[in-house]
């Protein structure tokens, strides 16, 4: 899978977006290791607070399909200069790999590469063994 079959991917989920609070969409699609490509788009609530973001709807359809091995996530959205993923996101995708590559792009069709070890070096991370002081 290439990174434009993956950005028209994200674009596709993106006309799917339900965002009329923000009126900002966001695609995003999550290739696994096995090839397999899942989706997601941002949905917005008239609870605020309970929007999901795009990559949160394209990790939980992976891992829904029973995927979990993550090897890279565009997202796209049309900003000029494409946008990386919220905080909450990058936890979100630390979860299952914490150096992920991460596209970004926007639908002019510009695109930038990153690694989340760049974007979120340290994420909230082993509970275990780490509560001793
Ligand atoms: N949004 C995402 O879908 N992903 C991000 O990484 C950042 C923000 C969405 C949430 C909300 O629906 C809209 O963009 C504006 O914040």
């Amino acid at each position: 899978m290439d990174t434009d079959e993956l950005i028209k991917l994200a674009v596709r989920a993106r006309n799917c977006s339900h965002s009329p609070y923000s009126n900002f969409s966001v695609g995003a699609a999550l290739l696994t290791k096995s090839g397999a490509v899942f989706t997601g788009c941002n949905v917005e609530n008239k609870s605020f607070r309970l929007t999901i973001c795009a990559e949160q709807s394209a990790v939980a359809a992976a891992v829904s399909a029973g995927e979990r091995d993550f090897v890279r996530i565009a997202v796209v959205t049309d900003l000029a200069k494409p946008a990386p993923p919220c905080g909450a996101c990058r936890q979100t995708l630390a979860e299952f790999n914490k150096d992920i590559e991460i596209i970004l792009a926007n639908t002019a069709g510009a695109h930038e590469i990153v690694k989340l070890g760049q974007l979120f070096p340290r994420p909230f991370d082993d509970l275990e063994g780490t509560h001793a002081v």
